[in-house]
């Protein structure tokens, strides 16, 4: 790593450790899970170490997959406007220090979505995009590069056209792929540290045999930073989602046989393998696209919600009665309902 990197990333540590250290939870330095956290402290964190922002709720692609299906869902879509965003930044810039932008759809269909990745750099709040690189153009390239954006993970699930038109339905594999190369060539070519960028990819039925020459492909002829793997998902809460496809014809299309992966498929069912009762939320939350706040990235339809910012100050809605009972249920591991059916919980893959 450059000293320059060195360098930028250190300036993320303190507000990370002071985080801790002003939510007394420096028995905990894994984020929470630990058995000191869960019997010493019961605290709830005064403020989010993490936020994940919905820039839109909608999205050019119908992936058969995905784990916010937008056909399910009962709450409205739409798109953040700018004035949404620039309240939650009054409220947050003292303390946020990442921002995510991404959940429910494809954050590049919102036309602001760089302008306010350059609001949020101005606060030295990091910075990251999660997008299916359909929409990456030249001047997506440009915005991209100019916006001081520190880390933009692209899903690229398979080398294979077929089977990556098929995942990302409604994608075009050579497109994306083209413009992707471009990125990463003018990024070199202007000697960028950030972006970081990620290729991240899904394990699936088919690449869990070629993931050495996917990674070397991915970093040698595309050119990207770095490469993550992901264990694949199945949205099997969506309602309806069973009606379209049998879970049986699913798990044979997608599911590895032996790769890294979340289930088994036993007895006509999927089991998750492992579970553990890890879980980050009780320092995160999800700023949804018309402005209230969500408890978590599982609950694409937004049933936990807690207050709106267009309405309430962020933390007078993150330190109501209401969200911190939410928080203690999380940190003692009671279950809540959304926590039954999660599939993030377990200890890997996330
Ligand atoms: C819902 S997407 C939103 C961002 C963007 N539209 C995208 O697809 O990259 C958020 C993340 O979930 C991942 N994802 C979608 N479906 C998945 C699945 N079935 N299993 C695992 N990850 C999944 C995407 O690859 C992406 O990294
Ligand atoms: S691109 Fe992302 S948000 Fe859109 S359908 Fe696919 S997984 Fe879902």
């Amino acid at each position: 790593m450059s000293e320059k990197s060195v360098a930028i990333i250190r300036k993320w540590v303190a507000p990370i450790i002071k985080y801790y250290i002003k939510n007394n939870m420096i028995f905990n330095p894994l984020i929470s899970g630990s058995l000191l956290r869960r019997f010493i402290s019961y605290k709830v964190a005064k403020t989010p170490l993490s936020i994940m922002i919905e820039p839109i709720c909608g999205c050019n692609l119908k992936c058969p997959l995905c784990t916010t299906p937008h056909k399910y869902m009962t709450r409205k879509q739409g798109m953040m406007n700018y004035e949404t965003y620039q309240k939650l930044l009054d409220d947050v810039h003292n303390f946020a220090i990442v921002f995510n932008f991404g959940f429910a759809g494809e954050p590049l269909l919102n036309p602001n979505l760089f302008k306010m990745v350059r609001d949020a750099a101005e606060y030295n709040i990091f910075t990251v995009v999660d997008t299916n690189s359909t929409l990456i153009n030249k001047q997506r390239i440009e915005e991209i590069l100019d916006s001081q954006l520190n880390l933009l993970i692209l899903s690229i699930d398979s080398a294979n056209p077929t089977f990556f038109e098929q995942f990302r339905a409604g994608a075009n594999f050579k497109k994306t792929i083209e413009q992707i190369i471009k990125l990463c060539k003018v990024k070199k070519e202007q000697k960028k540290t950030f972006p970081l960028i990620i290729a991240e990819v899904i394990v699936s039925r088919d690449n869990e045999n070629q993931l050495q020459a996917m990674y070397e492909w991915l970093m040698n002829k595309i050119g990207v930073d770095d490469v993550w793997f992901k264990a694949i998902c199945f949205p099997l809460h969506s309602q309806g989602f069973s009606n379209d496809h049998s879970v049986s014809d699913l798990v044979e299309k997608y599911l590895p046989k032996n790769g890294r992966k979340r289930y088994n498929f036993v007895n006509g069912k999927l089991e998750l393998i492992n579970p553990t009762m890890f879980c980050s939320w009780e320092h995160k939350c999800v700023i949804l696209w018309d402005g209230r706040v969500g408890a978590c990235c599982y609950d694409y339809d937004g049933t936990y919600t807690f207050g709106n910012l267009n309405e309430q100050h962020f933390l007078d809605i993150w330190n109501s009665k209401k969200y911190r009972y939410y928080r203690e249920k999380l940190i003692r591991h009671k279950k809540l309902e959304l926590c039954k059916k999660c599939s993030y919980s377990i200890d890997f893959g996330n």
